[in-house]
């Protein structure tokens, strides 16, 4: 059987990691699925792992030296550059992150990686106050919204002996991306898909506003994974942190009336609805219009009830599919298949929000995707991009 590797140029950076050793691993195996491989690695990178075990398992030298010369006349990161189809740094350090971000070239690596035209994926792996860190994350939100592909680091044990976020993603997440990348589904040509992502803000006065926890991420995955997939995507956002998808159309709300007449403005275009943003059900009646000082009591604020969106929606529904989202803390079954008959949704992914491990700011998710037809499909713990792709994936195959 013919794998969508077969003959496809690889060239794998490595920067100074403790994961680097799990490269070998990966080389093999890819060598395996029938890929050419080269590897760059950064002078640091050599520290951890020696290149002749790359060169043993590519059966190709390794490059680490920008201006060393070989008995040919290429220029070393112009002609990787021009070789690779598809380009993956890991383990990337914060480093090397950086230095992308930055435009910075003053290795082979990051030249290399400034000269390529290939994409190019960042499987990232650290400590986890590193990868934390809001330079680290700034940096990583910069080259998203231009394009890099990034394979968030798994939970666990470090080799520093911390628990936390930092891992590299396992090595059969990682093949996913880069086959993905390689041979992109592109199911969704001709499709418009409608997002909503994020918390809507509702003001209280002019400096205060209530909120809840949503960060955008599960959103934005399916914005970009949409967008990957060939759709023309609308994304209707409330305030997030994160760099828009790249070719996503991007309109900007903040409370949930702004979201009401964006979507519905939108809807009639769309052929596919993601409803993943958190919008608030109550919003405060008289929002006040000078800062409210306080006082000696206590303070009531009257809260009235915002549209439903979802509702709206299911009940102006033509031809569009509509797909909802329930974070649930109990009785997650029962309440996912209640919304998705109340709102006449032809999907519901019910996830479970109470463990912390994914839902709500989390970079994974786990979840159940309900169908109208009375089916369900389980999606184990994942990060959320790749949530993304399983749950589209089932969509498109049903419909
Ligand atoms: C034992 C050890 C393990 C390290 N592991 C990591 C790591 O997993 N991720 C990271 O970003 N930096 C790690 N570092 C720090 C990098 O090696 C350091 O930032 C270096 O400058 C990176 O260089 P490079 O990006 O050019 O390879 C580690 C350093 C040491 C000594």
């Amino acid at each position: 059987m013919t794998s969508n590797f077969e003959n496809k140029n690889i060239l794998i950076g490595i920067s100074g990691g403790i994961a680097a050793y799990k490269i070998a691993d990966l080389t093999s195996r890819l060598i395996k699925l029938g890929a050419n491989i080269k590897v760059v690695m950064t002078d640091n990178a050599t520290k951890f792992i020696h290149p002749l075990t790359f060169e043993s398992l590519s059966g190709n030298q390794v490059y680490h030296d920008t201006f060393q010369r070989t008995d040919r006349w290429d220029i070393e990161h112009i002609a990787l550059a021009k070789w690779a189809d598809l380009f993956l740094i890991a383990p990337a350090t914060a480093n090397v992150i950086g230095k992308a971000a930055g435009g910075i070239a003053d290795d082979l690596l990051s030249t290399t990686i400034l000269a390529t035209e290939a994409k190019t994926i960042f499987a990232p792996a650290m400590n986890t106050v590193m990868y934390q860190k809001p330079v680290v994350q700034d940096n990583i939100n910069k080259l998203k919204g231009m394009g890099y592909i990034f394979i968030s680091p798994g939970k666990g044990r470090l080799a520093c002996g911390d628990w936390g976020e930092g891992k590299l993603a396992d090595l059969d997440t990682v093949i996913h991306y880069m086959e993905n990348q390689l041979c992109p589904d592109r199911d969704m040509e001709g499709l418009r898909v409608l997002v909503t992502a994020g918390p809507t803000y509702e003001p209280i006065d002019p400096v205060r506003f209530i909120s809840n926890r949503s960060s955008g991420k599960m959103g934005y995955a399916i914005a970009e994974e949409c967008i990957q997939r060939g759709a023309k995507v609308d994304l209707v956002t409330g305030p997030t942190n994160l760099s828009p998808p790249a070719g996503a159309c991007i309109y900007n709300i903040k409370t949930a009336e702004e979201m009401y007449e964006t979507v519905l403005e939108l809807y009639e275009k769309a052929n596919l609805v993601f409803k993943t943003a958190a919008v608030a059900d109550y919003r405060v009646k008289e929002v006040a219009s000078n800062k409210i000082k306080k006082g000696q009591g206590p303070m009531t604020l009257e809260l009235v009830r915002n549209p439903d969106i979802l509702l709206e929606l299911g009940q102006r529904k033509v031809e569009q599919i509509l797909v909802g989202f329930a974070a649930e803390t109990e009785e997650l079954e029962e309440n996912a298949l209640t919304k998705l008959q109340d709102k006449n949704l032809d999907f519901i992914v019910g996830n479970d929000v109470s463990t912390g491990e994914s839902g709500f700011q989390s970079d994974s998710n786990q979840g159940i995707l309900y169908s109208r037809d009375g089916g369900s499909t389980h999606i184990p713990l994942m990060n959320k991009r790749e949530f993304a792709h399983r749950i589209i994936h089932e969509i498109i195959k049903q419909l």
